[in-house]
């Protein structure tokens, strides 16, 4: 969602800032627009890509006379996707000028009191209405800019992250957040500063980053940066180094990030087991979970809370634990489970799945679970970001950068992880007999291998993917580990191509779903030689009783199903709980070439983020 760049220092501001918001691209925005001090404070927005901002202000002079800037994408939340309503946002004087990610819940009230006294407004937005505010606090309080938006934000209720330029220094920009994520990039011998979203902006000039805490103000100006709460408590900036390299944020010759991604997996799947499973010597170790073992051991049950593909992880973990480690379970979508009163007790383990670590209902979830004092665990990907930071304790997935918005490789890193963690619990508490355990192990650490075996059928997929780009609806069935699956195969499709796509347990397709097909119905199976084998066979049966169009997963050997299916893809042969890792990813590169197909911007799909940091 909404993309936040800004820029102080030595360099020219505009370059910097449009490759840091084409870099923010991918997490999904309708508008562009910056703001440079270049002779007065000039804002300059449109609504559509960067590149269209670009071009209009191809003829602007003075876009280059500039050191300092802000920038941000827009992902409309009040107020329809126009030029009007695209950040940054003047204040009444024009003095100022603010971008904002995030939603000022009270901004209606405020407004109105604003109006009362004269302001008036060019956009639908509740950041133009925050920057008024605290030009108008400033003006009444005869005080600095900053105490300003410190006064501001204590009367401010909602989420956000804002970068404030204003004509009173060319040397000064101040940031805050609250629930919104916001980085800091510290330039080589702190001359210079950078502000984004993420870290991706910023890795290609440094490497040192602060991350800007909830409640804090940050000033940055004359080269220095302070940070102060709102309740004016002074902070000392804390710099971390990044190890994210430049190449993982890049396309490294694929037409896709998505593409890109699935086909890393292999390795991205080998980075989230490196240096934690040994299968030769039966070693297992996640360093987040050597102290806290006991409270996984001794929880009365795990909650499971995250949303989209985290939440398809999640329900593969349920099967994953209750199995190995026989604990009950329960996943739950963090945006139903935040407000529906659940029962949770400090007994309880929850654990929140989450790639980008800043979706705000997952946060929100784990603050609520948090205050019924439950231990939490995250799996995520984004080092550093909002909710591993939240947690008590958590395991990264290592899958590096995800950019494309349908996630692929995370979801499978995240399974891994996952799975670790039940075979290390489950071993613990007596419920794997160690030969199962080792040879479960031996099949994790395969898994890469088989993966990448796996790749191989792309072209058969690509082949497939011809035959149905042009269906208009898909559904997709499995069982047992593969359930999940299904909702994330047709997670997959309706994101990026945007057709139609229905996940379900084959079984209960008799319980609605099968009156739906007929000859023009796809239906995807998820029928790998497993415990639900001849049960899905049978399910296929009803399929092509009803004429039915049956593309199949199976596992390579298979002939029953191959009988059956009008088309198979075949993948390697895994113990079942690992299967997922295998099943996915045809269903992902069947997704992605149909969208492709179809014309469709695979990467930066239509109304979707990949960071939903409001709920
Ligand atoms: C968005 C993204 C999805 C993602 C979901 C949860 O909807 O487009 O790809 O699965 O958010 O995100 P998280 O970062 O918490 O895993």
């Amino acid at each position: 969602m909404c993309g936040i760049v800004a820029y102080v220092g030595y360099r020219e501001a505009y370059p910097i800032i449009v490759k840091g918001l084409k870099r923010l691209e991918y997490r999904g925005y309708d508008s562009a627009g910056i703001a440079l001090l270049n002779g007065g404070l000039n804002v300059y927005k449109k609504k559509g890509k960067v590149q269209e901002l670009e071009n209009i202000l191809q003829n602007e002079a003075h876009l280059y006379q500039s050191k300092i800037g802000i920038g941000h994408t827009r992902w409309a939340t009040h107020g329809e996707p126009n030029d009007d309503n695209a950040h940054p946002h003047y204040s009444a004087n024009k003095r100022m000028a603010i971008i904002h990610n995030g939603i000022i819940e009270n901004y209606d009230a405020l407004k109105q009191d604003l109006i009362n006294k004269g302001h008036e407004f060019e956009s639908d937005t509740d950041s133009e209405v925050l920057i008024h505010f605290i030009e108008d606090i400033q003006e009444n309080e005869q005080c600095s800019l900053e105490e300003a938006v410190r006064l501001a934000l204590t009367k401010v209720v909602g989420a956000y992250a804002i970068v404030i330029i204003s004509k009173e220094n060319d040397n000064q920009l101040i940031a805050a957040r609250k629930g919104s994520p916001l980085v800091i990039g510290v330039g080589q011998d702190q001359k210079e500063y950078f502000l984004a979203s993420d870290a991706t902006p910023i890795i290609e000039y440094t490497n040192e980053v602060v991350y800007l805490n909830d409640y804090e103000i940050a000033v940055i100006r004359n080269n220095e940066l302070s940070i102060r709460t709102i309740e004016d408590i002074p902070m000392t900036p804390y710099i971390h180094t990044l190890e994210m390299e430049l190449e993982a944020i890049e396309k490294g010759g694929y037409p896709h990030f998505m593409l890109k991604e699935i086909f890393e997996q292999p390795r991205s799947i080998y980075d989230s087991m490196r240096g934690r499973i040994n299968a030769s010597t039966g070693n297992l170790v996640l360093g987040g979970l050597i102290e806290h073992k006991n409270r996984f051991l001794s929880a009365d049950r795990i909650l499971i809370v995250a949303c989209g593909t985290s939440w398809h992880a999640g329900l593969v973990a349920e099967y994953l634990f209750e199995e190995f480690a026989r604990i009950p379970v329960e996943v739950e979508y963090a945006s139903e489970f935040r407000y529906r009163n659940p029962i949770i007790k400090e007994n309880d383990v929850v654990i929140a799945i989450s790639q980008s670590g800043e979706t705000a209902d997952t946060l929100a979830a784990i603050e609520l679970a948090k205050s019924k004092g439950a231990f939490i665990f995250g799996v995520c990907n984004v080092v550093g970001a909002s909710i591993p930071r939240a947690t008590d304790a958590g395991a990264y997935t290592h899958a590096g950068p995800e950019i494309g918005v349908a996630s692929t490789k995370a979801f499978t890193a995240q399974v891994t992880v996952l799975a670790m963690i039940a075979l290390l619990l489950g071993r613990q508490n007596g419920n794997i007999k160690e030969s199962r355990y080792h040879q479960l192990l031996v099949e994790l650490e395969n898994i890469t291998e088989q993966v990448e075996t796996t790749l191989k059928t792309d072209k058969q997929i690509k082949y497939i993917a011809d035959i149905f780009k042009e269906a208009r609806n898909f559904l997709y069935l499995g069982r047992g580990y593969n359930f999940p699956v299904a909702l994330e195969g047709a997670l997959k499709l309706k994101e990026i191509s945007y057709i139609h796509a229905e996940g379900y347990p084959a079984a209960e397709m008799k319980h609605g779903p099968i009156a739906l097909i007929d000859e023009e119905m796809p239906v995807v199976f998820i029928a790998t030689q497993d415990s639900s084998y001849e049960k899905v066979i049978s399910n296929i049966q009803e399929v092509k009783a009803r004429k039915g169009r049956i593309i199949a997963i199976v596992n390579e050997g298979d002939e029953e199903v191959r009988k059956l299916a009008d088309f198979i893809i075949e993948i390697p042969k895994t113990n079942e709980a690992l299967t997922p890792l295998l099943s996915v990813v045809p269903l992902q590169l069947l997704a992605y070439h149909i969208a492709v197909m179809r014309g469709c911007n695979v990467d930066q799909p239509r109304n979707l983020a990949k960071s939903v940091t409001v709920e």
